[in-house]
C-alpha cells in the first residue's frame, strides 16, 4: 500500500476491492450528483497567491478546536458504518485518527458504539473523540443517547442539522441498498428499541425538527456543540443565538440536497455572519493539502474528510486511514512552505484568488 500517494489513488483501490454496492454507497451523492461533483470543482476554481521570502524555516499544524487540540487542522468527518469497510470498523479509524493524533467524530450511525471508540482512541495513545448525534423527537431518546456519548468521554456533540429527511442516493436506490447487512447494526442505538426482537433502535430523521429541540440539547449537555450542515449565513447566526459553540459548514458531501452550492463557496459568507465570535469548520471535497489551505484561508479552523478515510479503510485497513492523514498533513505543510507561512493561523483571504 506503499505506492499509494494521493488520496484519489485510495479512492481507486477502494473501488478495486469493495462490493460495488458499498463503493457506491459511499462514494455516491444524492440525485444527479451536481453537489458532489462541484464541492471538488470549486476548489479547483480557486487558486493561491504565494509570498516569498519570508525567512519561516519551520511551520506548526497544530490546532486547537473548543475543548480539544489536534496535530493538525485536519479532522474525521462522521461517516457511518465504517465495518462495511475494514472488519475492526471505526476502532481502525479510532486507531488511525490517535495515530495521527488528530479529532475523530464518531457518528450516531456507527457500527460500534461509542463507548469501544473511544476506548481504542485512548489505548491507541490519544486523540480527542467528537460525537455525531441526530436530534430525535422524542428527548429522552436524545438524552440517553448523548449521556452514552458523554459517559464514554467524548469531548463535543456535533449536531448534524441537515438531513429533515434522508438524502436520495440513485445509485443505493439502483443498487437496492437500503439496510446493513446481518450482523452489523447501528450500536449506539443498542437497547433503545421498543420490541424485544429488534433491540436496536432506528435513527429517526424527522422535519418535525426545529431550533426548539436544539435548545433542548443545549439544556441537557455541557459539552460544547457544533452545528453541522448550515449553509445560511442567517442558520449559522442562528445556531449561535441557540447555544452552538462551533459552525460546521456542510452539505453532507453532497448526500442531501443536490444542487445546494459547493461548501467551500458558502464558506466565506458565514464566516462574515459569524463575525469571530466561535470557530468555523467545513467539510466536503478536500483531496489535497492545497484544498485544506484554500479552505484555511477563507476563514476555516479546520476541515473535515469524509470519503478519503473511508477510501482508506477499504483499501487497507487502520494503516490505509492512517496513510490518508498522514497524506493530507504532508501536503498541508508543503503546501504552506510553498505559501511561505509558518502556520495556518497566517492565511487569510488574501492568499485565495478566484480564477475569471
Ligand atoms: C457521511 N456523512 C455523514 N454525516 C453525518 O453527519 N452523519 C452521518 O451519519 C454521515 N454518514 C455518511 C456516510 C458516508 C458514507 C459519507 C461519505 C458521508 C457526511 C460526512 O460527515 C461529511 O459531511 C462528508 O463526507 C464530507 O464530504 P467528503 O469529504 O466525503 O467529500
Amino acid at each position: 500500500m506503499n505506492t499509494l500517494i494521493t488520496i484519489r489513488e485510495y479512492e481507486t483501490a477502494a473501488r478495486a476491492v469493495l462490493d460495488p454496492v458499498h463503493f457506491d454507497y459511499v462514494s455516491g451523492g444524492a440525485r444527479d450528483e451536481v453537489t458532489l461533483r462541484e464541492n471538488e470543482a470549486a476548489y479547483a476554481r480557486l487558486a493561491l497567491l504565494p509570498r516569498v521570502l519570508r525567512g519561516n524555516p519551520k511551520r506548526t499544524l497544530e490546532t486547537r478546536l473548543l475543548n480539544s487540540r489536534a496535530s493538525m487542522p485536519i479532522i474525521l468527518s462522521p461517516t457511518a458504518f465504517h465495518k462495511l469497510m475494514t472488519g475492526d470498523g471505526e476502532l481502525a479509524t479510532a486507531r488511525a485518527a490517535a495515530a495521527a493524533d488528530t479529532i475523530m467524530i464518531t457518528g450516531m450511525a456507527a457500527t460500534v458504539a461509542v463507548a469501544d471508540v473511544v476506548a481504542a482512541a485512548r489505548a491507541a495513545g490519544g486523540g480527542d473523540v467528537w460525537f455525531q448525534l441526530y436530534l430525535q423527537t422524542r428527548n429522552d431518546i436524545t438524552a440517553e443517547i448523548v449521556s452514552r456519548a458523554t459517559d464514554a468521554g467524548v469531548t463535543a456533540v456535533v449536531v448534524t442539522v441537515d438531513s429533515p429527511v434522508l438524502g436520495a442516493g440513485d445509485r443505493n436506490i439502483r443498487n437496492g441498498f437500503t439496510d446493513l447487512p446481518p450482523g452489523l447494526a447501528c450500536e449506539n442505538l443498542r437497547g433503545l428499541g421498543g420490541d424485544p426482537t429488534d433491540r436496536v433502535r432506528s435513527i429517526e430523521l424527522s422535519a418535525e425538527l426545529s431550533w426548539e429541540h436544539l435548545d433542548r440539547l443545549r439544556a441537557l449537555t455541557e459539552l460544547p456543540i457544533v452545528l453541522k450542515g448550515t449553509a445560511h449565513p442567517d442558520d449559522a447566526r442562528l445556531g449561535i443565538e441557540h447555544g452552538a459553540d462551533a459552525i460546521m459548514v456542510s452539505n453532507h458531501g453532497g448526500r442531501q440536497l443536490d444542487g445546494i452550492p459547493a461548501t467551500v463557496d458558502l464558506l466565506p459568507d458565514v464566516v462574515a455572519a459569524v463575525d469571530g465570535r466561535v470557530p468555523v469548520l467545513v467539510d466536503g471535497g478536500i483531496r489535497r493539502g492545497t484544498d485544506v489551505a484554500k479552505a484555511l484561508a477563507l476563514g476555516a479552523s479546520a476541515i473535515g474528510i469524509g470519503r478519503p478515510i473511508m477510501w482508506g479503510l477499504a483499501a487497507a485497513g487502520e494503516q490505509g486511514a492512517r496513510n490518508v492523514l498522514e497524506i493530507l498533513r504532508s501536503e498541508l505543510d508543503h503546501t504552506l512552505a510553498l505559501l511561505g507561512v509558518e502556520s495556518p493561523a497566517e492565511l487569510g483571504s488574501d492568499w485565495v484568488v478566484t480564477k475569471p
